[in-house]
């Protein structure tokens, strides 16, 4: 399969999870309460803060030509307000990293993590999160969106649906009370009512103002000077309805997924993020098949996910599709590829029916901190020795790098 000129080919990642110390962020509170439900601290993470020029070079050296990551909120806006001069100047030579090695830098502005006095104030659950994250994206804008080359506001604005449709997310009362969500109120100087860390929230209605948020986002991306395309991204699964489940999986299809990409409609492309797919009965999900090959995760290994998602995404929102995130959570490097293979052959068939799919960005360029499991799970194309930050490409880095280069998967062996 030749891919059209101009395909992205690229990895992904998220600040919180590759850069390290990111101490102001309502995750880093979180992480270090003694209730808290991570299972290791981030810490130095990869080290990416320190280390972007050596990414950089290295994944330019394997082949793509894009790098989608994003710039850490609680580090530009240490507090409400107060923006740090010097923080923008750190992703702006970040930015300029990627340009000097060639890749064209796709950066995401809120990637799950918040400064702390976002989550003090309500954070997603209240309205007023659309002003707050609009003056950051006008910020961020006005003084790096020269160097940007595409841009996502928020990271699955869906999740909080996603997750209480795929069975995982407790119920409101029962979120408000959780020992960490206690205790994380309790430093902040706030009530548990009020405190809130996306995508944990309490309300069902988050989804109103994380729209919101993204729609107002986006205005202010747009309104400075440098023009560069804008969408959100949206986590999806397949959703394959057991005997008795057609009406749960329908309402969690319209519910998790549909909505949001129908609020893409006005944007510049929609992001998909598939891993798996969802099999939901009677009483809701039931997790995969008996017997069949599980990823670190937990997930069902399906690479055909992808597929039906971008045919499904672009139909919805039918505006141009990138793949912002696939991936697989594995030790064996060699299935890793077979996952990028099969996903990728459904990529190339939907380009064949002519989907407007622009680029496919592999989670993630590195292993890196898997929110609440720790470093556990192995999602990089590149490993990372804990102890001394090197990085050591995988067999699959090195077959997708010549893919991305050859824009091609025939040339790559
Ligand atoms: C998130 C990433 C995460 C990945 C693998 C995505 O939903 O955007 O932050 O690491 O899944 O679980």
């Amino acid at each position: 399969m030749k891919f059209p000129k101009g395909f992205l080919w690229g990895t992904a990642t998220a600040a919180y999870q590759v850069e390290g110390g990111n101490i102001n962020s309502d995750y880093w509170l979180m992480e270090h309460l003694p209730v808290s439900p991570f299972v290791e601290k981030s810490g130095d993470a990869c080290d990416q803060y320190h280390r972007y020029v050596e990414d950089c070079a290295l994944l330019a050296q394997l082949g793509f030509n894009s790098y989608r990551f994003s710039v850490e909120w609680a580090r530009i806006e240490p507090e409400e307000n107060e923006f740090s001069r010097a923080a923008v100047e750190h992703y702006r030579r970040v930015l300029t990293a990627c340009h000097d090695h060639g890749l064209a830098p796709m950066v995401t502005l809120h990637h799950f993590s918040s400064p702390r006095w976002l989550a003090a104030k309500g954070g997603f659950e209240t309205a007023a999160v659309g002003e707050a994250f609009a003056r950051y994206c006008e910020r961020i804008a006005h003084d790096l969106g020269d160097l940007f080359a595409s841009a996502c506001t928020i990271n699955e604005l869906n999740s909080v649906a996603h997750l209480q449709h795929g069975g995982v997310m407790p119920p409101d009362e029962v979120i408000v009370q959780l020992p960490w969500r206690l205790e994380a109120a309790r430093i902040s100087n706030t009530t548990p009512e009020r405190y809130s860390m996306f995508p944990f929230v309490a309300r069902s209605t988050t989804g109103q103002n994380v729209l919101r948020a993204h729609r107002l986002g986006a205005a202010a991306l747009k309104s400075g000077r440098a023009k560069f395309p804008v969408g959100m991204t949206v986590a999806m699964q397949e959703i394959e309805a057991l005997p008795g489940g057609e009406a749960n999986a329908a309402r969690a299809l319209r519910e998790s997924e549909d909505l949001f990409l129908e609020a893409a409609r006005g944007d510049d492309f929609v992001g998909v993020q598939t891993y798996t797919r969802r099999r939901v009965g009677p009483e809701g999900p039931v997790g995969p098949e008996p017997g069949v090959e599980q990823t670190q995760m937990g997930y069902e290994f399906r690479p055909q996910a992808l597929e039906i998602t971008v045919r499904r995404a672009a139909a919805v929102a039918k505006v141009p599709i990138i793949v912002t995130e696939s991936g697989i959570g594995t030790e064996d490097d060699s299935r890793r590829r077979t996952f990028v293979e099969a996903a990728l052959a459904g990529v190339g068939r939907c380009i064949k029916d002519g989907i407007d799919v622009r680029g496919y960005y592999y989670w993630s360029a590195m292993d890196n901190f898997e929110w609440l499991l720790g470093y556990m799970p192995k999602f990089g194309l590149i490993a990372v020795d804990r102890m001394t930050q090197a990085r050591t490409v995988k067999p699959s880095g090195e077959w997708l790098g010549r893919v991305a280069r050859a824009n091609s998967t025939e040339l790559a062996d």
